[in-house]
């Protein structure tokens, strides 16, 4: 049964991923009481608020902003941009969550943290510092849910391929043959916010989640073809090439180095993955990369009539 305690939601602005706004709006739809936190005050705040959420200014890495935000809500959905200082962060949250005492704390985590141990870690500090976060909030004790997506089609495949399938007609990436199954952003929000809403069944769990088919780069390409009524091919750059340019978009260096390994990590097939997370929690199948584009059409370069 949900019952109507309070929802923190972090993150909730949303960049890239965005999946804090959209749990936002579908804790709304579903009647839920939200406190929205936000870096700071803008268009996307006000959207927010008009929604009809509560929406509060705060810094994750402040401990004070985090207590004042966390105090009165039960249950914490917890994410943020890939950042130098998730780690801190995520130790932050933890802190204030067992001093406030909540219900269930919703972690943002990823996939490849499965594949992760003390012998066995990638040179990625955003995989290094979730794999870290995960075992910090274990040894908090507090009643936790982990979700862990692969790759987002919104946070990855659309700002990364978007440009070069708009202009040349081709997904240019390092994956070499390595397959990949991408997820929504727009199904992980879904998880997140079903368990948000209910969350006594979820408490202890671990949720991967991918999309429906695992398949190489070639085959992608041919999803976007179909989506696209054009022929959109897939060109396999070195990892050199990929670097150069991803330093000279002036990305930060965390983010660049995450980047970076994700593509190794492609091109060694580690992303060939597949889990049921999304339709088990959701009871819906999750978005294949042919719907996501033809929801995206236009941020692709348009679908030839
Ligand atoms: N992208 C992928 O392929 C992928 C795959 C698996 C897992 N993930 C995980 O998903 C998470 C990112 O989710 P997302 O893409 O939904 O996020 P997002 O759209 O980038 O939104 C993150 C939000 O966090 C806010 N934020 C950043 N630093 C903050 C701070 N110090 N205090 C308060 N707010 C702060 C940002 O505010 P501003 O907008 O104001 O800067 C932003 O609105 C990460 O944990 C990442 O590891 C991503």
């Amino acid at each position: 049964m949900a019952d109507n305690g309070l929802i923190l939601v972090t993150g909730a602005a949303g960049q890239l991923g965005a999946v804090g706004r959209t749990v936002t709006g579908l804790l709304l739809d579903r009647g839920l009481p939200v406190r929205a936190m936000v870096r700071r005050e803008d268009d996307r705040a006000a959207a927010l608020r008009a929604a009809g959420a509560e929406v509060v200014v705060g810094d994750l890495l402040e401990p004070a902003d985090v207590a004042r935000v966390v105090r009165g809500c039960r249950r914490v959905y917890f994410g943020m941009s890939v950042s130098a200082g998730y780690l801190e962060a995520t130790v932050i949250m933890a802190a204030v969550a067992r001093d406030v005492g909540v219900d269930a704390l919703v972690n943002m985590s990823q996939m490849t943290v499965s594949q992760m141990s003390l012998q066995h870690t990638t040179p990625s500090p955003q995989q290094r510092q979730h794999w870290l976060s995960e075992q910090a909030l274990a040894w908090s004790g507090l009643p936790v849910v982990t979700i862990r997506p692969t790759v987002f089609l919104e946070g990855f495949f659309l700002p990364l391929t978007g440009p070069s399938v708009r202009d040349r007609s081709r997904i240019e990436l390092p994956f070499g043959r390595g397959k990949t199954n991408p997820v929504a952003a727009a199904d992980v929000a879904r998880v997140v916010a079903a368990v948000l809403a209910d969350s006594g069944p979820h408490l202890g769990r671990i949720y991967e989640l991918t999309g429906p088919r695992s398949q190489d780069m070639h085959a992608v390409a041919r999803e976007f073809s179909d989506a696209l009524h054009r022929e959109v091919t897939y060109a396999d750059i070195s990892p050199e090439e990929w670097e150069r340019e991803l330093n000279r978009a002036g990305l930060p260096e965390h983010l660049t180095g995450h980047l970076v390994t994700m593509g190794e990590l492609h091109r060694a097939d580690r992303y060939d993955r597949q889990a049921d997370g999304v339709e088990r929690v959701t009871g819906r199948p999750p978005m294949s990369v042919w719907e996501f584009v033809s929801l995206h059409a236009e941020e692709f370069g348009g679908r030839r009539s």
